[in-house]
């Protein structure tokens, strides 16, 4: 009998390298400063973290821009420091999977300095270079993530290369064959150093249109397939890139325990995110933005049942719903209300499958509000406030003192630290704080729901409350502002995200024992 996959109502901690905890007094995060603070995370009970980029980079979009898939960033430590958190993570039963990003390189990478080099540099082929279109303009109409020509002209070789997001992440050519030999290498590098798996970033992209045909107009106004009015059907989401996943799942599986493979799947149609799971024989795990992306709660339930049915049989679910470029969920899904934010965390942790945190979650930081001035990413300054990514990458709040906890007093961190009342330190010794329910929640989620996949069926329940059975478990959320009763098979009560008793308060979730009908 083999085992269940780990990632089976496991918990996943995102963490922002750079935001968690410096250790040098730079005002950088750092990977000594992880190690620092694993305690918090063996206590809180996650099962895994993924680190956001550790990779050398250029940073203009902050790791994203990678210049060497087999170093650590010289501001995080070194490899040394990071052998040293996969051990100390691994003594705590928590696993560390890193972040790669196969659809671009930094324009540093060695590989691109090379192909720019001349048209018939070895390399050149890595990336996807273009003829100027017969009017000497650019190849086609597709666009990067700032709206912006997702062609840079480079006059030295006299052609166009691509860039779906900045100039400085040129796009991997995934037809050239000595690609795939080199990311089996990468994987293989980290597999081998006891890395359990990677984050993909962009997994929906890698393979490009063979003969970069012009992108559609969009259907509707910015929805998830879309990019600046337009559907991203030729320059993402080709057919083509199932075939890397399917290699990559044979080199995952050969280890033990197999290597998780967790997409970015960036889309809004349930059928596309669920193809990425193949016949199980792709990614194990993909994002699922609809989710990230709906009211909460009222759209939740309808779109919980619809990912259900859309996923393969046997395949597990995410539920995540901040990450570092949607922002926090409590403030985009709960406006700061707290009784939303308990709610939103009961759901989010009684779901069947793999919940992902992202670190400050725990405590319900919200969004910080970055002036202008003090903005870091590049890709979106000046933008709105609800596209400015800076908001949901400010440094974790350990306690309530200026610098927070995150770096020494006379340190400026790198991005401005959120309002001093929400913070781990307080909130440890409170058994009423969002921390103590986040525990407790973890906690049942590992007793009750790990160790295979647990089910879900809806459960008939008073108008305005969604309850479900998962597992040995009922969880009842009442989404209304008046108070409802508890469902009829509600058994022993063992969370409650209010005063609630008798029933449900407004806006109150409850975890129970399922009772027999
Ligand atoms: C998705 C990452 O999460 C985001 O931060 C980055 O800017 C893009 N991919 C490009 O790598
Ligand atoms: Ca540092």
């Amino acid at each position: 009998m083999t085992a269940a996959p780990w990632w089976h109502g496991a918990v996943l901690y995102q963490l922002y390298v750079r935001s968690w905890r410096d250790s040098n007094g730079d005002g950088y995060g750092d990977i000594p400063g992880i190690i620092d603070r694993l305690d918090h995370l063996s206590w809180l009970g996650v099962d895994g973290l993924w680190l956001s980029p550790t990779m050398p980079s250029p940073d203009v979009d902050w790791g994203y821009d990678i210049s060497d898939y087999t170093g650590v960033h010289p501001e995080f430590g070194t490899i040394g420091d990071l052998d040293a958190l996969i051990a100390e993570a691994g003594r705590r039963g928590i696993r560390v999977l890193l972040d790669l990003v196969p659809n671009h390189t930094s324009s540093a990478h060695p590989w691109f300095v090379d192909a720019a080099s001349g048209r018939d540099a070895e390399h050149r082929d890595y990336y996807v270079w273009a003829d100027p279109a017969p009017d000497g303009g650019v190849p086609n109409n597709w666009l990067d993530s700032t709206g912006r020509s997702a062609w840079q002209w480079h006059p030295a070789t006299g052609q166009y290369y691509l860039h779906n997001y900045l100039p400085g992440q040129t796009d991997i050519n995934w037809w050239e064959q000595r690609v795939h030999d080199e990311f089996r290498r990468i994987l293989e590098f980290w597999f081998d150093r006891g890395v359990a798996g990677f984050r993909i970033d962009v997994a929906h992209g890698l393979y490009k249109d063979a003969e970069l045909r012009d992108n559609p107009p969009a259907l509707t106004p910015d929805d998830l397939a879309s990019r600046f009015g337009q559907r991203t059907v030729y320059s993402a989401h080709r057919p083509e890139t199932h075939g890397v996943y399917r290699v990559w799942r044979k080199i995952a599986d050969g280890y033990a325990p197999p290597r998780l493979l967790l997409g970015e799947t960036w889309t809004g149609d349930l059928a596309a995110l669920a193809s990425y799971y193949g016949n199980d024989d792709e990614l194990q795990l993909s994002f699922n933005f609809p989710v990230v992306f709906a009211e909460f709660p009222d759209e939740l339930p309808d779109l919980i049942e619809q990912t259900m049915a859309a996923l393969p049989p046997g395949a597990c679910p995410v539920w995540t719903a901040s990450n570092h470029d949607v922002g926090r969920f409590p403030s985009r899904w709960c406006h700061g209300e707290p009784a939303s934010i308990r709610l939103a965390l009961l759901v989010l942790l009684t779901l069947p499958g793999t919940t992902v945190l992202y670190y400050g979650d725990e405590i319900g930081m919200t969004d910080v509000a970055v002036p202008a001035e003090l903005q870091r990413d590049a890709m979106t300054r000046g933008a709105s406030p609800q596209r400015q990514r800076d908001r949901g990458r400010t440094p974790m709040r350990w306690n309530d003192t200026p610098a927070g906890g995150f770096c020494e007093p006379s340190v400026t961190p790198w991005l401005p630290i959120g309002p001093a009342e929400v913070n781990v330190a307080d909130q440890r010794h409170d058994p009423g704080s969002v921390l103590s329910l986040c525990r407790r929640l973890v906690d049942v989620r590992r007793a009750e729901l790990s160790g295979g996949l647990a089910g879900y069926q809806r459960v008939k329940s008073a108008p305005g409350v969604w309850a479900y059975a998962t597992g040995s478990l009922l969880v009842a959320a009442n989404l209304a502002a008046t108070p409802a009763p508890l469902p009829a098979q509600t058994g022993e009560i063992l969370v409650r995200t209010g005063r609630g008793a008798p029933g449900l308060g407004p806006a109150e979730g409850i975890v129970a024992r399922r009772q027999a009908d």
